[in-house]
């Protein structure tokens, strides 16, 4: 394979809300759009990474099944040849990698990384699971196992690609040229080209990221939401006493959420979306605005949603799966060797 790799992973331990899907499907989609044909697209749901949060085991499954529909009804192309989605926990090799991967990776290297150190400080280390813990190195055999250049990522994340680069730099050193190494994050971060990163808040507590797991449905919007209910959430946001609109998440970020919410459902500039709304028309206006897009948006989805082909995406997965098993039992037999488990 000739084309220079863009990988990236799509977590599903649970169902996905509206926040996710501004800030993470949209874009991967768009991805898509933007370098399918240039590039290779590694599209994969990271299921070993499911246990370093809280899932439920009975769910997981399943979930997956259904987070992938979610992709295609947003309109990812799954006949793109270029594109291949796949289970992490369907290719085995990512576990072996990992473990090889973990013997040349310091104690101290791992306790450094931010999320860790920030977690520890939160529940206390000795509260965290030896998953949590060392899961950058399991990321780091996603990346490297496919001799992925490209790892468009969040905030949160970069660090681990980060992580990645300096694994391969090390293992190439000590052994030979054995990875392609990641591109650095500044690198990285002009290929994704993300201006600002989208971040929805709860409609309730508009100070916070809208999220599943800290029990705030009010302030939730859930792609499986009936488009009606939803609507009403919208009407019943949190807004703030100032009486007239601004962009100011600090000041107003109830209404900021709203006005950018606005502008993402309806695919415009947030200048355009602000220069109607600022200054000019009520809360309430602005709420039945966007009561009515995130109405259409989820019944345009859900809609969708039923006219996917499962078998056909069933299919899909099953015959990248096989091509990526490949793909990835050569680069480890490569490093088996180099490290003396198989012969040279
Ligand atoms: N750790 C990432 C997250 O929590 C998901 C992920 C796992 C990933 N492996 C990856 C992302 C490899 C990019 C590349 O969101």
């Amino acid at each position: 394979m000739d084309k220079e790799v863009i990988l990236t992973g799509l977590r599903s331990n649970s169902e996905f809300h509206l926040g996710n899907y501004l800030g993470a499907i949209s874009p991967m989609v768009n991805l898509q759009k933007k370098h399918a044909g240039k590039y290779q697209l590694n599209m994969f749901v990271p299921d070993l990474h499911s246990f370093t949060t809280p899932v439920e085991h009975g769910k997981l499954y399943e979930q997956t099944h259904q987070n992938l529909k979610i992709f295609v009804a947003a309109g990812l192309e799954i006949d793109q040849p270029d594109t291949f989605i796949y289970r992490q926990s369907f290719i085995p090799a990512h576990s072996e990698m990992a473990w090889i991967l973990g013997c040349f990776t310091g104690f101290g290297e791992m306790s450094r990384m931010t999320e860790f150190k920030d977690k520890a400080q939160t529940v206390g280390a000795a509260h965290i699971t030896l998953g949590l813990f060392n899961y950058p190195i399991l990321m780091a055999s996603d990346i490297l196992l496919y001799g992925a250049k490209w790892v468009p990522v969040g905030e949160d994340q970069r660090q681990h690609v980060e992580f990645a680069r300096d694994i391969a730099i090390r293992m190439n050193r000590k052994f030979g040229d054995i990875f392609v190494v990641p591109e650095d994050n500044k690198k990285q971060m002009a290929f994704a080209g993300r201006s600002q990163p989208v971040r929805i808040r709860s409609l309730r507590n508009p100070d916070r990221k809208m999220s599943k797991s800290i029990g705030d449905p009010a302030g939730t919007i859930m792609l499986s939401d009936n488009p009606d209910e939803a609507a009403n959430k919208v009407i019943s946001a949190t807004t703030d006493s100032v009486g007239v609109i601004n962009l100011d998440f600090d000041k107003q970020p109830g209404v900021s959420n709203l006005l950018q919410i606005l502008a993402h459902l309806s695919n415009k500039p947030q200048t355009e979306i602000n220069g109607r709304f600022v200054g000019k028309l009520s809360y309430s206006q602005l709420k039945e605005e966007v009561a009515d897009a995130v109405k259409n948006f989820l019944a345009d989805l859900q809609t969708k949603l039923l006219t996917i082909d499962d078998h056909k995406l069933m299919r899909k997965l099953a015959v990248d799966e096989e091509a990526m098993r490949q793909v990835a039992s050569a680069t480890l037999l490569n490093v088996q060797k180099v490290v003396g488990l198989r012969p040279a």
